[in-house]
């Protein structure tokens, strides 16, 4: 008999998949990281069970203890899948601006989630930084995981995704392009490929709203770039510790609409349902295409899975409203 000993054996692994239509007019062969075939349909489990495993091991998160974490939505749901096989309660801490389809999905595996709004200070006692922050000192017997500057989801990336893309692409791959939202799948992946080769380019998908692009090209952390944008899942008001700059070689913005509209025409275009954060990386990589030649094979990451967009980016009166269609 061939079976995991639980859900969370089945994390990582995950195929890599040509695109044929939406890169037709590239030179170069593009593939795509699936990785919601992960049992929680995003990346997010990897990491998410790397720093439950290293806070056990650390002693920070003990026996019948509370997880509380300000998430977007998929570090909670891998989250919660280990605290359930683990023994865990968890308390999940959201912006208001994510999909209700991912709030139900957390609350559907056992988590409490609580909603703050997406417009104010990270340093404003409302924001979900600073409530999650101030649950995390005021539970008994609570570890607070904090994914930003937690290097265990840096970590997470360079022990498995990293490894699976080189050895899958049997060491070809020449270039790495990949939303960044907390940067540990960036960073992770980044440093792992470049200690094998170099020269491998990696590249960071950033949205327009955010600080990384500005912050790497000129060092300078610029407030006037902060704007409350709709893509979901990457760009950050605040530099987390987990996007190491130095393996960065560029980033590239993709507008809201783009993103949005790259999201339909990846499912309408080549089957793939993913995420917002997925329409972006595959714009981002289009956009790069003065950057690769015929000899390049370049890996885009897809964070997660189209089900948590039906209300909006699949919603074609939602996507009407916002004027990214006719
Ligand atoms: C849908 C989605 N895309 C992209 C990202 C960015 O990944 P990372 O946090 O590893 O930079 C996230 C992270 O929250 C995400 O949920």
């Amino acid at each position: 008999m061939q079976y995991a000993e639980n859900i969370l054996e089945t994390i990582g692994n995950t195929p890599l998949v040509k695109l044929n239509k939406l890169t037709k007019d590239l030179p170069c062969l593009v593939l795509a990281k699936y990785e919601t075939f992960n049992p929680g349909n995003s990346v997010k489990d990897r990491m998410a069970v790397k720093m439950i495993e290293d806070a056990e091991a650390q002693g920070l998160l003990k026996p019948g203890g509370t997880i509380i974490e300000g998430t977007s939505g998929n570090t909670g749901m891998g989250l919660a899948l280990a605290a359930i096989v683990k023994g865990y309660k968890c308390i999940f801490v959201l912006s208001d601006k994510q999909s209700k389809e991912k709030m139900d999905i957390l609350r559907a595996v056992g988590a409490e989630v609580i909603v703050c709004p997406t417009d104010v200070e990270p340093t404003d006692p409302r924001s979900y930084y600073s409530v999650s922050k101030r649950l995390g000192e005021e539970t008994p017997n609570s570890w607070y995981v904090n994914q930003y500057d937690n290097l265990s989801n840096t970590k997470a990336h360079y022990e498995s995704t990293g490894p699976e893309i080189w050895k899958q692409t049997g060491g070809k791959i020449t270039n790495f392009v990949v939303g960044v939202g907390t940067g540990g799948t960036i960073s992770g992946v980044g440093k792992y490929l470049k200690e094998q080769n170099p020269d491998i380019k990696i590249w960071g998908i950033d949205t327009y709203g955010s600080v990384f692009k500005k912050y790497h090209e000129t060092g300078i952390f610029d407030e006037n770039e902060i704007y409350p944008y709709v893509t979901e899942g990457i760009g950050e008001d605040i530099l987390p510790k987990n996007v190491n700059f130095d393996i960065i070689d560029g980033f590239e913005k993709v507008t809201d609409k783009d993103a949005a509209v790259y999201t339909q025409l990846l499912a309408k275009e080549e089957g793939m349902f993913l995420g917002n954060s997925a329409g972006a990386a595959i714009k981002g990589l289009l956009q790069l295409k003065d950057h690769f030649t015929k000899d390049d094979v370049v890996v885009v990451l897809f964070h997660d899975h189209g089900s948590r967009y039906v209300g909006k980016m699949f919603n074609n009166e939602w996507m009407k409203k916002m004027g990214y269609i006719d």
